[in-house]
């Protein structure tokens, strides 16, 4: 099947959400994506078939950019579709003329860190008790950064 990476519109955000409350215990709400469509963020959406299966938020900033959200549906996570779709949006800061891209990730998402170090990702920072989590604790940002 194809995989085909395209620009999110406003039409594509219920899709979005629905894999977004599926994967993320903190997750994205509409106005955070018709808030990221508005300022011009890289916004793309993943499609294997047809069928919406991840998608991917970039900040652009003057010679960097943060990864804001990236996600694969459940049912197609660890088939190297979060890889792939990560390399296509790296690519196209990198053709932008971006030098840097940065992240932050909750410590204890194993499978996301996973993948940023597979793809070359450095730790550049740690902020403490930075993200809420269910039991009303707080939980470390790891930051993470690579050159491009
Ligand atoms: C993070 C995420 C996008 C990865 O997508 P994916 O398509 O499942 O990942 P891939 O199949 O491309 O895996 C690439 C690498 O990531 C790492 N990885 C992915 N899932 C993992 C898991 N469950 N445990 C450990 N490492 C994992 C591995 O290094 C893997 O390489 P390998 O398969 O050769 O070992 C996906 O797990 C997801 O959507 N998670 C929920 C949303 C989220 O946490 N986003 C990041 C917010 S900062």
């Amino acid at each position: 099947m194809n995989f085909i990476l395209r620009d999110m519109t406003d039409s594509d955000i219920a899709s979005v959400l629905q894999i977004e409350r599926q994967i993320h215990l903190h997750p994205w709400t509409l106005g955070n994506f018709k808030d990221a469509l508005a300022s011009e963020y890289i916004c793309k959406v993943a499609e294997l078939g047809e069928k919406m299966i991840g998608y991917t938020v970039l900040m652009q900033g003057v010679d960097e950019a943060e990864l804001l959200d990236i996600g694969i549906a459940l049912s197609q996570q660890r088939q190297g579709w979060g890889r792939k779709l990560l390399q296509a949006i790296l690519t196209q800061a990198q053709e932008l003329g971006k030098q840097r891209v940065v992240l932050e990730v909750r410590a204890s998402n194993v499978p996301a860190i996973g993948l940023y170090l597979s793809m070359g990702f450095v730790e550049i920072g740690l902020r403490r008790d930075y993200y809420p989590v269910e039991n009303s604790s707080r939980e470390d940002a790891i930051l993470m950064g690579l050159v491009l």
